[in-house]
């Protein structure tokens, strides 16, 4: 009986040691180490999932939320290098702090992936181990005013007052974030361009943030009434706060509308469109995003070249971009296979 009991404990453990080594070791892959600037920013909660999954299996992620402060990040990229990252895929906190990563960088010939907050093109390029993935920022403005010219032409009942000019109030992102210049200046260009007059209600920072784009657009409905025609807004989670505020003071009722247009494709966004409180955004595609900045900092990490097995593309300034696309009702089916 006791043979039989030792034979089998045997048997158990050989097992187990079996198990164990069929197991992927989770120390044999490359570690990454990934700052997001803050993990409460929707757009971005979408980019570190997509990254997440991307890894699965092929690196361990040494994922940190750098909390809205720059001085965070660079102590979290301190103590990614000590602790041994192959390679750092940032999201800049502030877009003017790539100089101080790069060069912590540097003295740990460590390759890095900024992705989402775009450096300067001189700073990036003065480290031959960096690189970017992100957008072209100036092409979601301009897709959104070709949006906004479409819709504005289609709806002759938008202009309330019948003055042929386009009163607008625009909730902007983050000011010095080349996504927040970009889509503020180049979304009015556009409108211009098309030949409609524009009247500027309103602008001002809603830092990216529903609840603060909920408080300006409260400000702005006390302020101007019925005399606001189009909300402009640099990203769906600001517009979803303009549409809760519009909401409370009877917009989208029976006779009572407002046009909202955003950036991002977020899923809520693309639910207002469905229930037509919002007309109108931009798909930011934050799998492909994510996806890439995995597929480069992954390359990196194992001493390839960064585009190595990928479809990616540089442009002249070592940066993948992801192309936008605008949504509406009439394509809301693409922008939700996008973010599946
Ligand atoms: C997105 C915003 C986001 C920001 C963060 C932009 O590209 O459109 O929603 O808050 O990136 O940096």
């Amino acid at each position: 009986m006791k043979k039989l009991v030792a034979v089998l404990l045997i048997m158990m453990m050989l097992f187990s040691l079996t198990a164990c080594a069929a197991e992927p070791k989770e120390d044999a892959l490359p570690t990454i180490g990934v700052t997001i600037y803050k993990y409460d920013d929707n757009f971005m909660s979408f980019v570190r999932r997509a990254i997440q999954t991307a890894a699965e299996g092929k690196a361990v992620l040494e994922m940190n939320d750098s909390q809205n402060s720059q001085a965070t990040q660079n102590d979290q990229v301190d103590t990614m290098i000590s602790k041994g990252a192959k390679a750092l895929a940032i999201n800049l906190v502030d877009p003017q702090a790539a100089e101080a990563i790069i060069a912590k960088a540097k003295v740990a010939d460590l390759p890095v992936v900024f992705f989402n907050k775009e450096p300067e093109a001189t700073v990036l390029a003065s480290y031959d181990k960096a690189w970017y993935v992100g957008t072209t920022s100036a092409e979601s403005g301009i897709i959104q005013g070709e949006l906004v010219t479409d819709m504005w032409n289609a709806n002759p009942d938008w202009d309330r007052n019948g003055d042929g000019v386009m009163s607008y109030v625009l909730l902007k992102g983050e000011p010095g974030h080349p996504d927040a210049e970009a889509r503020t200046k180049y979304v009015i260009e556009t409108v211009v361009a098309n030949g409609i007059e524009v009247e500027e209600l309103e602008l001002q920072t809603g830092m990216w943030d529903s609840v603060k784009g909920k408080e300006l657009m409260d400000a702005w409905i006390s302020k101007h009434g019925d005399s606001i025609e189009m909300v402009i807004c640099n990203n769906d989670g600001m517009a979803l706060g303009a549409i809760q505020s519009l909401n409370a003071s009877g917009y989208f009722g029976a006779d009572k509308f407002m046009p909202v247009v955003g950036v991002d494709a977020i899923p809520d966004a693309l639910e207002e469109i469905k229930a037509g409180r919002m007309v109108g955004t931009v798909l930011n595609d934050a799998k492909n995003q994510g996806g890439a900045t995995l597929d480069l900092a992954l390359n990196v990490a194992l001493g390839k070249d960064p585009l190595d097995g990928t479809s990616w593309k540089f442009d002249d300034n070592k940066a993948v971009r992801v192309p936008y696309v605008g949504v509406t009702i009439d394509n809301i089916e693409f922008a939700e296979d996008a973010y599946k």
